[in-house]
Formats: C-alpha cells, sequence, structure tokens
C-alpha cells in the first residue's frame, strides 16, 4: 500500500475561539503520519455558504455539531479510507460525491472539510514537507501583505459600530516581519488614543480587534487614521486602511443600508456617497463587503466609483464559490474576492477559486473566521497559494497570533531569500483595466 494511502478517519465535538462546538478530525496514512483538522466558523456567514450542520435540540444552545461528527466517522470515512490521500483533488471529489449535494447539506460542510483538511496535513506529516511547501509546488513561496483588525464592530462586538472591521495595512513594509511592526505600532496608538478620549482598550472583540461605543462609523475608520498618524507612519504611504462593511448584517428587507450606531438609513447610492466621501478623507485602500450579498446591480456600482486605486473585496458576496465569481466577472462587481476554506467546504473548491480568480485579473485575500482555531494552516495556504493577502483578525488572543506566528518563523526561515507581497498584492481597477 501507499504510504499516504489512509487507513483511519477519526472526528470528535471540539471547541472554535469563541467557545461553540465544531468538528475536529484526524487522518492517519499508511506509513504512519497523521494530520488533524479543527474547523474555523463564522458569525457573519453569508447565506450563499456551504452548510454549517449543527444539531439543534437543547444540548450547547443548539449548536452541537454530534451529527456532523458521525457524518465523519460513518459515511465520509467509508468514502475516503484506502484513496491516496496526496491525491487531493481525489479524496475531495469522494468526500463531495459522498454528500451528493452541491451545498453540502446532507453531511455537513463543516463535516466534510474536516477531513479534506485533516487528509491535507497528514501527507505534509507523512512527507516531513512543511505544508506550504508542499502546496507551492515548483512555486518560491510568497509571503502574504496582512490585513490587520484594528476595530471591531458589528456581529464581532456587539454592535458598537455597525460596519465589522476596519483594519491596517501596512502596505509601505518592505517584509511581513516589518508589516506586523508597523501593524503593532498602529493598533496601540489607536488603543491610547481610544483611552484619552474616556474608551477603554481592555475590551476586545472576538477577533481581538478594540470594541468601544464610538458614537459613528466614521469615528472607527478616523481612530484608525489618527492612529496612523500617532504611531509615525506616513498615512497612505507606509500604512493604509481597510474596511469589512460586512452589509449583509445592516441591510433591511428593502434594500437600505441600516446604520443602527447613528440612528440613520440609507439608500444605496447614499451608501456609496457616504463611503466615497471616507475614502476621500481617509487613505482607503480595501473595501470589503460594501453591500449585500445579492445585490449584483448596487456593487457593480460600487466597483465603478470606488474601484479606482482601491480594492473592493467580495466575502459574502462571493463565498469561495466559483460560480458566484464568474457572475461577479460577468458583472464588474467587486475585483477581489475573500477565501474562506470553510465557505467552499474542501480544499481543492478553495484552491479553484484561487485559480479563477487570477484567470480573471481578481485578486484572492485568504482569510480567517471569526470563530477560528488554534491551528494554523492557513498561514500556510496563504504562503504555498501565493495569495498575496491574508486576513486573520487583529494581534491579540492565540488563535490569530499561531498564524501571524507561523507567517513570521516562515519568513525567518527563508532569511534573505524570503519573498514578501507587499503593497503590489492589492487589487486596483485601474491597474486590471490596463
Ligand atoms: P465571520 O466574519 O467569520 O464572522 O463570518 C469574517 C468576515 O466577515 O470577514
Ligand atoms: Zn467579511
Amino acid at each position: 500500500m501507499l504510504r499516504t494511502a489512509i487507513v483511519e478517519v477519526r472526528a470528535w465535538e471540539a471547541f472554535d475561539s469563541r467557545g461553540r462546538p465544531t468538528v475536529g478530525c484526524v487522518v492517519r496514512v499508511d506509513g504512519g503520519g497523521s494530520g488533524r483538522a479543527i474547523v474555523p466558523s463564522g458569525a457573519s456567514r453569508g447565506s450563499h455558504e456551504v452548510c454549517e450542520l449543527r444539531d439543534g435540540g437543547a444540548r450547547y444552545g443548539g449548536d452541537g455539531v454530534r451529527t456532523a461528527v458521525w457524518n465523519v466517522t460513518g459515511v465520509l470515512a467509508a468514502a475516503v479510507c484506502g484513496l491516496d490521500a496526496a491525491d487531493q483533488a481525489a479524496v475531495d471529489a469522494a468526500l463531495q460525491a459522498a454528500d451528493g449535494t452541491a451545498a453540502l447539506e446532507r453531511l455537513g460542510g463543516n463535516a466534510v472539510l474536516a477531513v479534506s483538511l485533516a487528509a491535507m496535513l497528514a501527507v505534509a506529516d507523512e512527507t516531513r514537507t512543511p505544508l506550504y511547501r508542499l502546496l507551492a509546488g515548483d512555486a518560491a513561496p510568497l509571503l502574504p501583505l496582512p490585513m490587520v483588525n484594528v476595530v471591531s464592530g458589528g456581529a464581532h462586538a456587539a454592535g458598537f459600530l455597525d460596519i465589522q472591521d476596519v483594519l491596517v495595512v501596512p502596505v509601505g513594509a518592505s517584509s511581513f516581519a516589518e508589516a506586523m511592526e508597523w501593524s503593532w505600532r498602529v493598533r496601540a496608538a489607536a488603543a491610547a488614543l481610544l483611552e484619552e478620549q474616556g474608551g477603554r482598550s481592555a475590551l476586545v472583540a472576538d477577533e481581538g480587534g478594540l470594541a468601544a461605543p464610538l458614537g459613528s462609523n466614521e469615528a472607527g475608520v478616523r481612530l484608525v487614521a489618527e492612529g496612523i498618524e500617532r504611531s509615525g507612519l506616513a498615512a497612505g504611504r507606509d500604512a493604509a486602511i481597510a474596511v469589512d462593511v460586512a452589509a449583509n448584517q445592516i441591510t433591511a428587507r428593502d434594500g437600505r443600508i441600516q446604520l443602527r450606531a447613528e440612528h440613520r438609513v440609507l439608500s444605496t447610492p447614499e451608501w456609496i456617497d457616504e463611503v466615497a466621501a471616507w475614502c476621500d478623507r481617509y487613505p482607503i485602500v480595501s473595501i470589503e463587503d460594501v453591500l449585500a450579498e445579492d445585490d449584483w446591480t448596487g456593487w457593480a456600482e460600487a466597483t465603478e466609483r470606488l474601484g479606482a486605486g482601491r480594492q473592493l473585496l467580495g466575502d459574502d458576496l462571493f463565498v469561495t464559490n466559483v460560480d458566484r465569481l464568474r457572475r461577479g466577472v460577468a458583472d464588474g462587481a467587486a475585483n477581489a474576492v475573500l477565501i474562506k476554506p470553510n465557505q467552499a467546504g474542501t480544499f481543492t473548491s478553495a484552491r479553484g477559486v484561487v485559480a479563477a480568480a487570477r484567470d480573471a485579473g481578481y485578486v484572492p485575500v485568504i482569510s480567517a473566521r471569526s470563530g477560528d482555531t488554534e491551528q494554523a494552516w492557513l498561514a500556510d495556504l496563504a504562503v504555498g497559494w501565493r495569495t498575496g493577502q491574508i486576513k486573520v483578525g487583529s494581534l491579540t488572543r492565540s488563535e490569530r497570533t499561531v498564524k501571524w506566528n507561523r507567517l513570521l518563523q516562515i519568513e525567518a526561515d527563508h532569511g534573505a531569500a524570503a519573498e514578501f507581497a507587499g503593497r503590489e498584492a492589492l487589487a486596483d481597477n485601474t491597474r486590471r483595466r490596463r
């Protein structure tokens, strides 16, 4: 038998960083190697993501994943045992076929992804190859430009702000380590400013960002802009700003944007005007989910209006799904796509979206979830797939720092030969159309 043939699949109910149950899984291969994966989970999920199977009922307030665990140890284990884990496409095809639905509704995307990831990690273990190197093949590894959460709102911070994230993007850094150091400086300066304004920097949100009732959404953006200034970095040249609106969360049934923190309700054109005004005032280089997931027309308008010199990033819009990405490309919606493996359900389908994005001139940004885990594989995916950008949350909490630490280590291991993506990784309509 092949050393990398799958001989055993086990699973259990684990916890994510928010303390909610999630699927943990070990895949063992014939040579004795094994891979262990714990699946992340979002709070502001897009409705077109693959299914996250939860038990309902009384256990864990309905959030238990016992059924998903049984699906792993039963149907899915039977489907992959004997297959070569090194043939990831075949493993993922078998997992998908066992479920039989596009959205993985029968067995659960959380069950399927656990096996898919654990199989990949088992190959890295068995072949004693760092995961990023396994994924990169002949290509050189590439350290990504990070987006680091500074101020949180929305579903990650008790609705203190309506927009979900205001992040720093250290665009002028010349290495990943410098990018982290500069991001730290901005976060520390923003925390100090918040304290001076009478706020509390001890309260951190789900992704480790500052959580504070700042009164208005613009005040959240301004705090990060002032943090950049206070840190001594040049706004726009050294450090810029990214915003994740997570508009699904604040779009009313009639399609209007509800800014509860400001007691205002805006139409789509009014909202685009508002964001355009922020773009005039602050060094914003990336805007994620500026509108809701099915507002294709609004997205095309927003991309036209805001996308010159700026990244328009689709998260809930695309949900790491190649068909939705193709629709976006056809409609001129967004110019970049967030890649979250658990939106896609398998490693292979997520990688397919990275490839499709590149073909279309869209930029991939790999991302953690707000309910993440103590595992670092996402960092290896960023480097091995050469995504060029990564979004992991803030600089506190171990489920975040484990990924930053992995990237810092990979860069240190490569010394002067390490390649860092930098500013060029950002999407920009003017560049795309050239
Ligand atoms: P989620 O949010 O993981 O809670 O869905 C992350 C994001 O919107 O980028
Ligand atoms: Zn998002």
